[in-house]
């Protein structure tokens, strides 16, 4: 049987309206779900809080950074929780740090950890605080938002864009000079070219000699072990950590489980509350090493042996380390060029008589003219130990 005409229009009618309404709010909830909407977790929706907009982000934000009063004489979070990267070393964990550690967690638990703080470190600097879950879900928004953007990148002042300029002027005066003489005064073009000559001489020069070196290199490690709070305030000698020193070319890098003797006990610092030792108790229960960034690096071609110099010669750390028991984080303090090697070696006296590393040619040789020994090998002279040969 044929539908009669007006009854099978108008079905047809409130099919299209339907998929038409259907289409708006699909397209709809994926551009929500695109710019505007962040987070919907369960959670915050029972809470009474709405899913997340950019409006609540940017508010967050100006609560974070302490455009909005969180309290009387309550600093701003971003005062301590730096949200730009810094030269200096912070020991407050990095705004961008937090976030990424709160991502996987609710408002609610930030809102604990910082309203009704357990560790003493942070009773001692959020107690001031005075803060509604409201404006704490807020923050949590602009956290969980900048968790995934991260730092904002440090402008590029760069010495090369100077370098270019400087550059082009130095054409243009030359141009000039030979070729187009517009300008009168030759006296202004060799300024020109004499000046940006010699200091493009001058860098290039510079560059070239410093070309792989890092003096000064002083990067953020992954958990801010402090040389200055082990080996100065609580007296912890080189050796205990760095134990091959004396036998091996490395000095060596001890292991999370070796950091764990300690660690075991002690769970909280004076300086960063338990934010670090946590990193490090979590490498340990997920046995995951630390990834140490390296700060001293000689190229392949270069022999060190850190034996030679800790174990034969007896040298002092600090001769090439610097003060590294004042250090919280780790500098590059010499510029482990050859002539740095050299200077050394000219300069430095090296105790024959007394020291046990020649003591033992020094008795073999005497052994052997005294007809004491017939011959000596190579084990005799350290050929068999398993550091002369291995890293
Ligand atoms: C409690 C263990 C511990 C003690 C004690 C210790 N260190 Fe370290 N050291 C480390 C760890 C871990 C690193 C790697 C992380 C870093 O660079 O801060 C390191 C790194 C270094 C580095 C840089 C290595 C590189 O990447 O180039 C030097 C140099 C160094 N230590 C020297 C010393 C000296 C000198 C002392 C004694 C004054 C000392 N350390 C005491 C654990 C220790
Ligand atoms: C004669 C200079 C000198 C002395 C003394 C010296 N170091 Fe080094 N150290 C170096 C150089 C050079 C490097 C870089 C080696 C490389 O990249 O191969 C280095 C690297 C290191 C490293 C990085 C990891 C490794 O094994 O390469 C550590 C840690 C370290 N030294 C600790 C120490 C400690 C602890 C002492 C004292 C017990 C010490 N150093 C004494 C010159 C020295
Ligand atoms: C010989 C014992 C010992 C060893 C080994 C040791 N630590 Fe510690 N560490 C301590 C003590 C004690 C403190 C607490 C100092 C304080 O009260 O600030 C501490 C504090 C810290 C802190 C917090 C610093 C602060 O003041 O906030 C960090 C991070 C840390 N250690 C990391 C490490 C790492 C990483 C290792 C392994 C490379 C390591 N520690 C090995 C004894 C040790
Ligand atoms: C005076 C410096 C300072 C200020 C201001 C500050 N913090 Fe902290 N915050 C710290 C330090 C230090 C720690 C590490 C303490 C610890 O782990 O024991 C920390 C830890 C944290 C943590 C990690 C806690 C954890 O689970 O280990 C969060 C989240 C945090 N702060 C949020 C905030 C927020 C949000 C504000 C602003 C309302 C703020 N902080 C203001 C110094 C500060
Ligand atoms: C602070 C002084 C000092 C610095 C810096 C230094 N050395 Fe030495 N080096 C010595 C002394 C002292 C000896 C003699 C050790 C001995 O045999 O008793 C030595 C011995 C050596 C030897 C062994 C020579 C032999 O007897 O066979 C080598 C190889 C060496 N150094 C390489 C280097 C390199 C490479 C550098 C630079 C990256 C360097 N040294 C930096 C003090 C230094
Ligand atoms: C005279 C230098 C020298 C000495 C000393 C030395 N080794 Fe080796 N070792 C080597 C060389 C070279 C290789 C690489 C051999 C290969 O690739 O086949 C090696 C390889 C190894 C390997 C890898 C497995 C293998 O057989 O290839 C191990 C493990 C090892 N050595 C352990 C030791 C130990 C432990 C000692 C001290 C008792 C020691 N070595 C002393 C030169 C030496």
């Amino acid at each position: 049987m044929m539908p009669n005409q007006p009854d099978f229009f108008k079905g047809a009618c409130r099919l299209v309206f339907l998929f038409c309404i259907s289409l708006f709010l699909c397209l709809h909830v994926s551009a929500f779900e695109g710019s505007e909407v962040v987070d919907t977790d369960s959670d915050e929706m029972e809470q009474g809080f709405g899913p997340v907009t950019a409006d609540d982000i940017k508010r967050g934000e100006r609560l974070f950074r302490g455009l909005v009063p969180l309290g009387p004489d309550a600093a701003s979070c971003a005062s301590c929780h730096n949200v730009n990267p810094i030269d200096t070393f912070n020991w407050n964990p990095s705004a961008h740090e937090i976030s990424r550690f709160y991502r996987e967690r609710t408002a609610e638990d930030l809102y604990a950890v910082v309203m009704e703080p357990v560790s003493s470190k942070m009773m001692e600097i959020h107690h001031t605080y005075e803060i509604s879950p409201e404006d704490m879900f807020l923050v949590k928004s602009w956290m969980d938002d900048f968790a995934e953007r991260g730092m904002d990148q440090r402008p590029v002042i760069n010495n090369l864009i100077f370098f270019l300029l400087l550059l082009v002027v130095f054409i243009a005066a030359v141009a000039d000079l030979v070729i187009f003489k517009k300008i009168p005064f030759k006296l202004l073009h060799l300024a020109v070219i004499l000046g940006a000559g010699l200091f493009m001489l001058k860098t290039i020069a510079h560059e070239a000699i410093a070309l792989g070196r890092s003096q000064y290199y002083e990067p953020d490690q992954p958990i801010k072990f402090s040389h200055r709070v082990h080996a100065h305030d609580n007296k912890t000698d080189c050796l205990y950590c760095h134990s091959i020193a004396e036998y091996s070319h490395e000095a060596g890098i001890p292991s999370v489980s070796q950091c764990m003797n300690c660690h075991v006990i002690v769970r909280e610092g004076s300086h960063s509350g338990r934010f670090e030792i946590n990193k490090l108790i979590e490498a340990f229960e997920n046995e995951i090493p630390i990834r140490w960034i390296k700060v001293h690096n000689l190229p392949d071609h270069a022999f060190f042996s850190h034996a030679q110099h800790v174990g034969a010669a007896g040298l002092d750390c600090s001769e090439c380390h610097g003060e590294v028991e004042e250090m919280d984080r780790i500098m590059q303090v010499s510029d482990l060029s050859m002539g740095w090697c050299l200077d050394c070696h000219r300069s430095t006296e090296v105790d024959i008589l007394n020291n046990e590393f020649y003591s033992v040619y020094m008795q073999l040789k005497d052994d052997i003219s005294a007809g004491r020994l017939d011959y000596a090998t190579a084990r005799e002279t350290g050929g068999t130990d398993c550091m002369k040969c291995h890293y």
